[in-house]
C-alpha cells in the first residue's frame, strides 16, 4: 500500500523473528480530541488514519496477523451519536479502502457479536471479506461489538448445544476444541498485544486469546501512534524471553 510519509527506520528490527500476530487496543481518542479542543469524533477520525498508517506498515514488512480492538460490547452505551459516528467511519473506510486491501492481499476478517450490529455494517463487513477472502499477504482482523467475556459465552453456548446433540463428546473438549469456537477459530494467539494512551487493562479484550500474550503499553495517544512507535514495540519484543509457563 502507498504512503506519503517517509519510510520508518527498520534497522535493527530481525525480519526473521517477526511476531506472527500483533493485536492492538487502540485507545485515546477522546483524550487527543478533547486536548485540543475539538469533538470526539475527529479523535476517531484521525485515528482511522493511524489505522490505515499502521495496517500499510503491517503488510509492508511482512506481518501475517494484524488484529484491531475498534468498537466493544461496552462501547454500545456511548452517546448515539459517537456510535452512529464510529459505524459511519467504519463503513466509509471499508468502501474506499476494501480495492486496496485486496489489491496489496490483505484479507479482511471481523469478529465479535457482529448480529448487534445494523444491516448495513454488517452488509459492508460480508462485501469486504469475500472480496478480499482469496488474499494472503495479511489477515487484518477487526474486533467489532466484540467482548471477550461475551465471546468465549457464545462459544460455550454452541460447545453445550453440540454436547447435547451428541456431536461433541464431553470428556473429549481440550483447549484446541474450545480454541474452535471461538470467533478467532482460524487465528493464531496474539504474540504481542499494544495498548496506547497508558491504561494498564486488558478491558475484555481476547481474553482467551491473550494468555501468553507479550503486552506493550505506550502512553502516546491512538492518533499519535506510527510505525517509528512500532518498529521500537517489535525491536523490544525480539529482546523478550517468552517461556509459556516453562522455566
Ligand atoms: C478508542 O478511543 C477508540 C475507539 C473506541 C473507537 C475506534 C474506532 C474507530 C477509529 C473507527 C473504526 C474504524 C475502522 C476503520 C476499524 P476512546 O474513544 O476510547 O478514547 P478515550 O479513552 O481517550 O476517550
Amino acid at each position: 500500500m502507498k504512503s506519503n510519509r517517509p519510510d520508518p527506520d527498520t534497522s535493527g528490527l530481525d525480519s526473521d523473528r517477526l511476531p506472527a500476530h500483533v493485536a492492538i487496543i487502540m485507545d485515546g481518542n477522546g483524550r487527543w480530541a478533547k486536548r485540543r479542543s475539538l469533538d470526539r469524533l475527529e479523535g476517531h477520525r484521525r485515528g482511522v488514519e493511524t489505522i490505515e498508517t499502521i495496517i500499510r506498515f503491517c503488510r509492508n514488512i511482512g506481518l501475517a496477523h494484524l488484529t484491531l480492538f475498534a468498537f466493544s460490547t461496552e462501547n454500545w452505551s456511548r452517546p448515539a451519536y459517537e456510535v452512529a459516528g464510529i459505524m459511519t467511519l467504519l463503513k466509509e473506510f471499508l468502501r474506499t479502502r476494501q480495492e486496496e486491501l485486496r489489491e496489496n492481499g490483505i484479507r479482511f476478517n471481523a469478529v465479535g457479536n457482529l448480529g448487534m450490529l445494523s444491516e448495513d455494517v454488517r452488509q459492508v463487513l460480508d462485501e469486504a471479506g469475500s472480496l478480499t477472502a482469496d488474499c494472503r499477504k495479511m489477515v487484518l482482523t477487526i474486533a467489532l461489538s466484540y467482548g471477550g467475556r461475551d465471546e468465549i459465552i457464545r462459544a460455550v453456548k454452541r460447545i453445550a448445544a453440540d454436547a447435547v446433540a451428541g456431536r461433541i463428546d464431553i470428556d473429549g473438549i481440550d483447549e484446541q476444541q474450545v480454541a474452535a469456537y471461538l470467533d478467532t477459530h482460524d487465528l493464531p494467539d496474539p504474540d504481542v498485544l499494544i495498548r496506547t494512551s497508558g491504561e494498564m487493562r486488558i478491558s475484555n479484550f481476547l481474553l482467551w486469546q491473550l494468555a501468553y500474550t507479550e503486552i506493550f503499553v505506550t502512553n502516546t495517544f491512538w492518533p499519535d501512534f506510527g510505525p517509528d512507535e512500532l518498529v521500537r514495540i517489535l525491536k523490544e519484543y525480539q529482546t523478550r524471553e517468552r517461556r509459556f509457563g516453562k522455566v
